[in-house]
């Protein structure tokens, strides 16, 4: 398989992106939102897929359930600002999409978000996760996603991810924009990969709350059943084994699907310079990361609890 050359950073307003997400800009800015639209937001690498499926599956998994195997994730929620011509573009997509409501991805920070979401005073659901986490899962990625630019080795991706020399740019900037935007606009959830790695169940109810949704017990526990690491990663809808830019053969796309996986990649020089570059950036005590939890199996007994009782 031939994989187009890699393209490269620029400064996009004070934001570093490639232009596979500012070709369409115009289009972007001009997208035409509609009040019941859905927005995901992510930095890069956050969960976004995760989430995406569970949307999908709450309005759509009991109405039109042959959308599960037949269309895959990144058509059913199209991602609004890329541009892979000549494809349709993200917008287009966005566009024709039929559902109602439309879900759409970005991962745009809150500055860049065009005008109509918030004209449209739109739902929008924030997923953040932690940068160290985020950081190891963007640079297996971008070995592994052509439409990326080339990462480097690993300790000179960590130094441009703490300089925001990676598209989306400065994951600090965005997960503060975002979360400073959450104090004045009503209709944004801020939610948490880690949260959702230790209890999905409760983040589910919590999203069906903030969306409006009271799903029954055994459609919610089909979800989680459903959007459970292993069975999305055996899922070809969902696990990006479609997508032709994707060089699976270097790392897959559902990789491990952890919190704490950063200790296998961060020596201690690297750690203790990345804590205390994250003390001068993060100044906000309200906004708090948890690089780690309990492990799998407590997970699960959380899960059943919350379904089941103690
Ligand atoms: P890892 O690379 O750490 O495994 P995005 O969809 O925003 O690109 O995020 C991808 C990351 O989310 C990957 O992280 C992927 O494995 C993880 N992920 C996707 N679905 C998941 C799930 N059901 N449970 C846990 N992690 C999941």
């Amino acid at each position: 398989m031939e994989f187009p050359p890699r393209p490269e950073l620029f400064d996009f307003h004070g934001v570093s992106m490639t232009h596979y997400f500012t070709d369409t800009w115009e289009r972007v800015q001009t997208f035409k939102a509609r009040p019941d639209d859905i927005l995901i937001v992510t930095y890069p690498k956050a969960g976004t897929t995760w989430v995406s499926y569970i949307l999908d599956l709450l309005y759509f998994g009991q109405t039109s359930p042959e959308r599960l195997t037949s269309i895959p994730i990144y058509d059913r929620v199209p991602f609004l600002e890329i541009a892979r011509l000549p494809m349709h573009s993200g917008v287009e997509r966005a566009e024709n999409l039929p559902t109602s409501p439309r879900i759409i991805k970005t991962h745009l920070p809150v500055q860049f978000i065009p005008k109509s979401f918030w004209e449209q005073n739109c739902k929008i659901v924030y997923v953040a996760r932690n940068a160290k986490d985020d950081v190891v899962s963007y640079f297996h990625f971008d070995c592994m996603f052509m439409i990326e630019p080339d990462p480097g080795d690993w300790n000179s991706y960590l130094k441009r991810f703490m300089e925001g020399k990676v598209a989306f740019g400065s994951w600090y900037d965005h997960v503060n924009g975002w979360w400073k935007k959450k104090q004045t606009y009503s209709n944004l959830h801020y939610m948490f990969y880690e949260d959702m790695t230790e209890d999905c169940a409760k983040e589910l109810d919590k999203l069906c709350s903030f969306l409006g949704l009271s799903p029954s017990l055994e459609e919610k526990k089909q979800i989680i059943n459903e959007v459970q690491f292993d069975n999305m990663k055996n899922n070809d809808m969902v696990n990006c084994s479609t997508n032709p830019r994707m060089n699976l053969k270097i790392s897959p796309f559902m990789r491990k699907g952890k919190v704490g996986d950063w200790k296998n990649h961060f020596t201690v020089a690297q750690n203790e310079e990345f804590d205390e570059d994250y003390k001068r950036k993060m100044k906000d005590p309200t906004l708090h990361f948890r690089t780690d939890i309990c492990d799998g199996r407590g997970i699960m007994i959380v899960t059943l609890r919350h379904y089941y009782g103690s």
